[in-house]
Formats: structure tokens, sequence, C-alpha cells
């Protein structure tokens, strides 16, 4: 797919390093190092480094946050949910982004988006914290005009539209989720809001999505750690590179 979006600015691509962090703890050590694929996504041009502290630490552990923003200048999106807890390791180590997620202990991965319509009042003053220490806020929300009016109203100025139902959607049902994100994506626009995009994404479902002109970043993590186990980090990010490209 080529020029769907010829006059779209280039289409950020941070890449979601968690996985490297769970083969790591699969055996308790400190090898492969999250660390590692930090510098490698940063020497083949990804744009950012995303990483998200669970609450039971499955994956990225606290003091993986530092490190990686030690190791690389490359801007990081820290997932979090919005608890205390993790707003107060937010303002400790002032990442660039805050992209707030729901999290449920049981979950395999973050299955749905923020209700940010229904969770104002909690969602209020852990924005205002991030938001005072100049942490830019994103929300992570699934594609409906309720959630975008509802993250207006909480001020933030960045939206992460949930891209899972679209992956995993075959045919026509596909292309409703396809319309939906990119409904979504200009409504946020229009309103001021930065529109982004993540959750399942693989070469094959990507071009569809960085097709969408409004749409500035995408976050990408548990394929591309996936394909680096055959083809190297480098390579699969480069190759995600490329494919977004193509798409704009
Ligand atoms: N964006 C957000 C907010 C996420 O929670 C995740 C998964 O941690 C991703 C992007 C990346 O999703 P995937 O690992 O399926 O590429």
């Amino acid at each position: 797919m080529t020029g769907a979006a010829a006059s779209a600015p280039r289409l950020r691509l941070g890449v979601n390093i968690d996985h490297v962090a769970t083969v790591r703890n699969a055996r308790g050590g400190d090898h492969p190092d999250p660390v590692r694929a930090a510098e490698i996504v940063a020497s083949v041009g990804g744009d950012g480094i995303t990483a998200h502290l669970r609450e039971d630490r499955r994956h990225i552990r606290d003091e993986d946050i530092a490190r990686i923003q030690a190791a690389t200048s490359l801007p990081l999106n820290f997932e979090m949910a919005a608890t205390d807890e993790m707003v107060a390791i937010a303002l400790r180590h002032r990442p660039h982004a805050a992209c707030i997620v729901p999290e449920r202990r049981e979950e395999r991965t973050t299955e749905g988006g923020l209700d940010a319509a229904g969770q104002h009042n909690r969602l209020a003053p852990a924005i205002a914290r991030l938001s005072d220490a100049g942490i830019r806020v994103s929300l992570f929300i699934a594609p409906e005009p309720r959630q975008i009016e509802a993250a207006l109203r909480l001020g933030a100025p960045v939206v992460e539209l949930h891209t899972g139902e679209y992956a995993h959607a075959t045919g026509e049902a596909r292309a409703i989720e396809l319309k939906r994100i990119a409904d979504m994506a200009a409504l946020a626009a229009r309103n001021g809001i930065e529109p982004h995009a993540g959750h399942g994404l693989t070469y094959d479902n990507v071009q569809a999505i960085a097709a969408i002109p409004q749409l500035a970043e995408l976050n990408i993590g548990h394929y591309l750690i996936g394909e680096a186990i055959f083809t190297g980090l480098a390579d699969a990010v480069r190759r995600m590179r490329d494919l977004m490209d193509a798409a704009r």
C-alpha cells in the first residue's frame, strides 16, 4: 500500500521492549537485557522506547526504568495504571510520556481500553499530577466517541487508540474496526488531541493503520520481539519502519 496518506507527516515508531524482560525473567537472571534492546532500537532509527511497569512486575522491573533512561536519549513512554504507586514512580523518573492503561492482574496483556468516560474522578488527579510534572499524558482507549470526549474533558493531550479488536478481526469485521480507528483518529485530531495507536500490530496488519493520516505514533511490542528471535531486533524494527513509511 502506498500513498494512501501521501501528505501525512512521518509516523513515529515506539518499540515496546517489555517482552525482552519477559524472557529474561523466565530464568531469573539478567539476560536478555531490555536495555540492550533499547540501544538497538535507538541505533536503527526507532523513535521511542515504550515500557509497561505492571503491578505484578511480570516483565519490566523498577530498576529497568532508570537504566533504560540512562542508556538512550530516545523518549521513554511509560505505560502505567493510574494508581498512587505508579504515579509516584513516574514522578520520580519523569519520562517523556505516560500512557495510562487499565490493568487487571489476571489478564495476559492489556485487553481493553481505559474507561476514561466512567472513571473521570479517579483519572483526573493522576493526570493532573503527571501533567504538572511536565509528563505528556496519553490515555489508552477504545476507538469510541465517548472515550475521545472523556479524554477531552480530562485534558489529555494524547490518546492511544487500542488496535487489538482490529488486529484480531477478519474480513468485514476488520474493515469496520479499521474505519472506527480512522474516524476516532480524525475526531481526536479535530479536537486538538494527538492520536496514537497500538496493540496487536504486525507486518501484515500495520499498513492500513499507518495510512491513517492523523496518527502520529504507533507503539508495537510483542510481534517485533517475537520476530527478533528469527531475524534479530534491528532487522525487525527496520522492516516495520519500512512498512510504515511505505503506507504514508
Ligand atoms: N500500547 C499499549 C498502551 C500497550 O499496553 C501495549 C501492550 O503492552 C502496546 C501498545 C503494544 O502492544 P503489542 O505488544 O501487542 O504490540
